[in-house]
């Protein structure tokens, strides 16, 4: 193995790739109605990054033109200076003048099976209603609302009414704990809530407002809590706060304003916030403003999903999420795409439920994740095989690397060889998509996300910042701004600075090792730091440390990520209970569900084991590394600079009579 990279332990090791070593060039079919055909627009990118991200903002409508592409003082970076736009224009409006207009936009499905169809000239009534409730509860230009909500089409018009004003959203993902919501919305300062009486999931109500009940008692910034009636009273009743709650019907029922005239924005207004984990104990607000943003989402979901006019497109993430953000909302309804949008799970009623959406909606494009492919590989063949999955002819990938087992399988039982699977990888801090095939161009490798998209500049430094050359393992970074690139952290620039571009001064650090064939394709490791990828979200040890230490019975905790064959990694937690407190099932049990209060479900602690001491340099830093080691089963490296190297010797003991 060449690789000196320190992977945290993800389940894709360099080892498991060289097993498979086939490539997958496009079908001569596919590519030759491709909407990129024309290889030499990585040299044209590259040649000129402005001139070729100035082209692609001309697919936006803007009220004003830019006068300069980019301002780059590093790492400020300002696109489309001087442009002015607005997002929620560009993703309805201008569609509604053209033929587009009676086109599906939102195809909803609800878990219980109910089903709406909005096309662009109903997503553009229902923008422009949720609108005015927004400015009738007196939110206005800058003021930041939070959305808390489960996967119906409120949510997108939403958030789509939100950029028609210039308030920034954030949204909270609907698995996250109360706490989670309050610091999220005092973070970000937010003014409105918006969520529902509750959403379905596996046939049961994820109670959402309850929820948010808890969290807004401590958020003096919230105004009003804004609820959409998705369950209903027979279903459940939620409690109305007089003068704070305010039911999304009775609010339109109300307004007499049809139309809110699109604010004409700045392009580096802010269009959102997104949460996202890192290596301290507090989630950063990843700012994304509004051009920028734009041109990057929509031109690669354009070019690498390969976006013709009568596609039926699904991207399985929630909104939640960033992926939601630019490849459910912001990319494909600028593109005026048709976009399939579910609530609930994958098994329920039964675990064909996302086949059968494939055969019901005739869906073309699939974008979905490493994850979901492992568990639908364990469930079965026959599921698909129980429908007619024709029509698809692309599908991708994203939120971790990709095992060659499961794209091969995913390749033939979802794709029946017939689709190119476009691997993508990218980040909540990146906006839009990275390192990717185009499909109708590139061949691909199973495992690998093959190269930079045109204009992006990745390379891999070792820790001197040199380039390593290929096969060697290091720190994938990016050396030129892009578009959608995050502007800053909401509230903490040097953090911003800190995390992202001081290690190499002028460049962008992603956090994850790569390394790079003889061919020039990436390979992405896993994160170099002490973030965990479960199931595709990040989650940072230390969020999970800092919960578990809250905890009574707890002394000291040390969290890893583990490799785990359906969810990539799973945490798990070493903790030094407090003098007279006896570890036993029962307290294990508490542990996991007081991170679930803490954080969210997402944050379960899969094993925890305790130990009297944790192993810890003689500065006392806990060594995670040595822990994850045991974990993994691997050969301990130097373990000369512990304070007391017989810590390990227990822990290791302990791990392997629990591994039985
Ligand atoms: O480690 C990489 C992994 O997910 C991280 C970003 O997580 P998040 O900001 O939550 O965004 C997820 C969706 C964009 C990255 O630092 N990652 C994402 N996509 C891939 C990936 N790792 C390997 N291959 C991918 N395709």
């Amino acid at each position: 193995m060449s690789s000196s990279q320190e992977s945290s332990g993800s389940v894709t090791t360099i080892d498991a790739l060289l097993q498979e070593t086939r490539t997958f060039p496009p079908s001569a079919a596919f590519a030759a109605q491709a909407n990129v055909r024309d290889a030499s627009i990585y040299q044209v990118a590259h040649d000129d990054p402005e001139g070729f991200w100035a082209s692609a903002a001309n697919r936006l409508d803007w009220f004003q033109r830019w006068e300069r592409v980019l301002e780059w003082d590093a790492p400020w970076a300002k696109w489309f200076v001087g442009g002015k736009l607005n997002a929620s224009y560009n993703c309805v409006d201008r569609h509604i003048k053209t033929a587009r207009r009676n086109k599906a936009a939102i195809i909803w499905e609800g878990e219980p099976g109910d089903t709406r169809v909005l096309t662009y000239r109903d997503l553009y009534r229902e923008v422009n209603r949720f609108a005015a409730v927004l400015l009738d509860l007196g939110v206005r230009k800058g003021d930041r609302v939070a959305f808390y909500m489960p996967m119906i089409p409120e949510l997108a018009i939403g958030l789509l009414a939100c950029a028609r004003i210039g308030a920034p959203h954030t949204v909270i993902f609907g698995g996250f704990s109360a706490e989670s919501l309050r610091d999220r919305i005092n973070d970000s300062q937010a003014k409105l809530c918006v969520t529902a009486d509750g959403g379905w999931r596996r046939g049961g109500v994820v109670p959402l407002k309850d929820t948010t009940d808890a969290a807004v008692a401590q958020t003096p910034s919230i105004e009003h809590v804004l609820v959409i009636q998705r369950v209903g009273s027979d279903v459940r009743q939620v409690q109305m706060q007089e003068g704070r709650d305010v039911w999304y019907h009775e609010a339109l029922g109300r307004i007499t304003q049809k139309y809110v005239e699109p604010e004409q924005l700045d392009s580096e207004h802010p269009l959102y916030i997104m949460y996202t984990s890192g290596t301290t104990g507090k989630p950063k607000g990843q700012l994304h403003t509004t051009g920028g943003y734009l041109v990057g989402t929509s031109l690669t979901h354009e070019w690498i999903f390969d976006l013709k006019e009568d596609d039926v497109y699904w991207c399985t993430a929630d909104i939640g999420w960033v992926t939601g953000h630019s490849y459910i909302v912001y990319g494909p309804l600028a593109n005026g795409a048709s976009v399939v949008m579910y609530e609930g799970a994958p098994d329920f009623p039964d675990k064909d439920r996302f086949w059968d959406l494939v055969e019901k909606y005739g869906i073309t494009i699939l974008y979905t994740a490493p994850t979901s492919i492992r568990t639908f590989m364990r469930w079965g063949d026959q599921y698909p095989a129980m429908h007619d999955l024709s029509s698809l002819r692309l599908m991708g990938t994203v939120g971790e690397p990709i095992n060659p087992e499961a794209w091969i399988w995913y390749h033939n039982n979802i794709g029946h060889g017939n689709c190119p699977i476009v691997d993508t990888w990218w980040q909540t801090e990146t906006g839009e998509i990275m390192i990717t095939p185009l499909p109708g161009i590139i061949a691909t490798k199973p495992g690998s996300a093959t190269r930079p998209f045109p204009g992006i500049e990745a390379d891999i430094l070792d820790e001197a910042g040199n380039s390593v050359p290929n096969n060697v393992g290091g720190n994938l970074v990016i050396k030129r701004p892009w578009p959608a690139m995050s502007r800053t952290i909401w509230g903490d620039p040097d953090r911003y600075v800190a995390t992202y571009w001081s290690k190499y001064p002028g460049v962008y650090l992603t956090g994850d090792g790569a390394r790079r064939d003889d061919d020039g394709y990436f390979w992405l490791l896993g994160r170099v730091d002490d973030v965990v990828n479960v199931s595709g979200h990040r989650l940072g040890t230390m969020e999970v440390e800092s919960a578990l230490v809250s905890h009574p019975a707890v002394a000291e905790a040390a969290v890893i990520g583990a490799s785990d064959p359906i969810t990539g990694q799973a945490i798990v937690a070493f903790v030094t209970p407090r003098s007279g407190q006896q570890p036993n099932d029962a307290l294990t049990a508490e542990l996991k569900e007081h991170v679930v209060q803490s954080i969210g479900a997402l944050a379960r602690p899969k094993r925890i084991y305790y130990t009297a001491e944790l192993p810890k340099t003689r500065s006392a830093k806990i060594m995670r590394r040595l822990l994850r080691d045991i974990a993994e089963g691997r050969v301990l490296g130097d373990t000369t600079t512990l304070l007391d190297p017989n810590v390990v010797a227990q822990i290791k003991e302990q791990y392997a009579a629990s591994e039985g």
